[in-house]
């Protein structure tokens, strides 16, 4: 599809004058437990991939959310931030003291771009291990364990001919033989579960991360972050234990009440290491789309549990789940926005309708929540690119804060121009997932839309990736 037409499928906007902005609901104050924030905007995590192997805030992690900042949104979160002190390629890590330095720049960084005007929280993340989809040789001379029901396939062979001949037989044939797991160990990579109790430190995850989600929280307090975002969503460890697919029987899964038990120890372990000037919220789906999945209506009671808990503030996403993800190539790791749940999660102008998808769930979480007496404010996002969209949304009670994440990263500076009066200059997002494409081959994030615009004054002096796309949006002069 055409630019062109793309940019014909766009939501129509008429933009508002300075003195409209000024009286937008999206622009006024909204208070997230402690914290105040000046308006209802929000930039939610986006990985950009500007740390490096260390994990640490490099100068173009700092030059990209100082980038952002400029925009002076409400809330500004940082992307995903591993609370273990392991090797996570280049992933901003969280997980040692020796971090706190790093991320204190990066929060001085940001400050003084807003003006102090934005609120800077961080999403902390633990995510389980996944193998890259092995070569079948690899897989069946090494990787397949071969089990008693197996050998009895072929008594008569040793386990190298026994190897040989599961090789040898087509796919088909496989899928009847082998165990589920193995077959999607051969197919798309091994890929551990919450379920997998088994294995020791699967087993132990609830014991383990609440200390570990408590600590890499105090570390970002100390940095001087306005606050935490827990992250619950999409394919990741505390999703899964929230997930209905949680089958674990000990007590942290089965039953909803069960599923939501190590969210809310984890973030009565993060509440009591922080400051009580410290936002501790989370990002969980309103719906995980997938087959067996959570709906809006577990949504709704999670949302409940979680804000009776006493978090300060809870930000709904949807999809990206491993569930339905598409095979990856050989040598490559599955990835879990390539199927329909990572669609719903960031909806593209190829879909029919890829606006405010994740509004109407929304909207039943907060009705959930007036019904059960409480105020906790809540957060949407999923194509929401003009301030009608928001301002909807806002004024249908249907959620407390409007989060735009593309939207921001084709235009860090589409805030501010809305609230001067400067909307027809907002360069606005197509929704095609160049960027989110970049970031599935974990490349430098950028927007296609950059590189469109010749002769700027900084064409010369901007970084650039090797294959000289611009690491940064072009800049905006008041
Ligand atoms: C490049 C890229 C990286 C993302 N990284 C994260 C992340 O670290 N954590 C997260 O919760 N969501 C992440 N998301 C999802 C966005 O926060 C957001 O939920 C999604 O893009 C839908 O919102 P939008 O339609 O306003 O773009 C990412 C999205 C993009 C495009
Ligand atoms: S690259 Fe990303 S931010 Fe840029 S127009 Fe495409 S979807 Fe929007």
């Amino acid at each position: 599809m055409s630019d062109k037409r793309r940019e014909k499928l766009l939501p129509v906007s008429s933009w508002p004058t300075r003195e409209e902005a000024a009286r937008a609901r999206w622009f006024q104050p909204v208070t997230l437990g402690p914290v105040t924030a000046a308006t209802r905007t929000w930039v939610p995590a986006m990985v950009p991939w500007r740390s490096n192997e260390a994990g640490e805030v490099t100068p173009q992690v700092i030059a990209w959310y100082e980038r952002f900042a400029r925009g002076r949104p409400g809330v500004l979160v940082v992307e995903a931030t591993g609370i273990r002190d392991v090797p996570s390629g280049p992933l901003l890590r969280a997980g040692d003291d020796r971090f706190v330095e790093g991320l204190s720049r990066l929060v001085d960084a940001v400050k003084r771009a807003s003006g102090g005007e934005t609120k800077l929280f961080i999403q902390l993340i633990d995510f389980l291990a996944i193998k890259r989809r092995p070569q079948r040789s690899v897989f069946f001379s090494r990787f397949l364990q071969l089990t008693p029901a197996l050998r009895a396939l072929r008594p008569e062979l040793d386990d190298a001919g026994l190897r040989a001949h599961l090789e040898s037989l087509d796919d088909q044939t496989l899928a009847t033989l082998l165990p589920p797991r193995e077959l999607e160990a051969l197919q798309f990579g091994l890929r551990e579960r919450v379920t997998d109790t088994h294995l020791p430190h699967l087993a132990a995850l609830p014991q383990v991360l609440p200390g570990l989600f408590a600590a890499a929280a105090s570390r970002c307090a100390k940095a001087g972050f306005d606050g935490v975002e827990l992250h619950s969503a999409h394919a990741y460890t505390l999703a899964s234990f929230l997930s209905a697919l949680n089958t674990r029987t000990d007590g942290y899964g089965g039953e909803r009440a069960n599923r939501v038990r190590l969210p809310l120890e984890v973030f009565a372990a993060t509440r009591a290491a922080v400051p009580a000037s410290f936002a501790v919220g989370c990002r969980f789906l309103a719906d995980e789309i997938i087959a067996g999945g959570n709906r809006s209506d577990d949504a709704a009671f999670f949302g409940v549990q979680l804000a009776r808990a006493g978090m300060d503030f809870l930000s709904l996403s949807r999809g990206g789940k491993f569930e339905d993800a598409k095979q990856p190539r050989v040598g490559a790791s599955a990835y879990p926005y390539t199927g329909p749940s990572g669609h719903e999660c960031m909806p593209t102008t190829k879909l029919e309708h890829p606006w405010g998808r994740n509004v109407s769930a929304a909207a039943q979480v907060k009705q959930a929540l007036l019904a059960a007496g409480l105020r906790t404010p809540l957060v949407v996002c999923g194509g929401i690119a003009t301030l009608a969209q928001a301002e909807a949304i806002l004024e249908n009670d249907e959620a407390d804060v409007v989060a735009s994440a593309r939207q921001s990263l084709a235009d860090p500076d589409w805030l501010l121009k809305l609230r001067l009066g400067q909307g027809a200059s907002i360069r606005r997002c197509l929704f095609t997932n160049y960027c989110e494409g970049l970031d599935q081959s974990h490349q430098a994030v950028t927007c296609q839309l950059w590189d469109r615009a010749k002769g700027l004054p900084d064409d010369d002096t901007v970084p650039r990736t090797a294959d000289r796309r611009r690491l940064l949006a072009p800049a905006w002069e008041l």
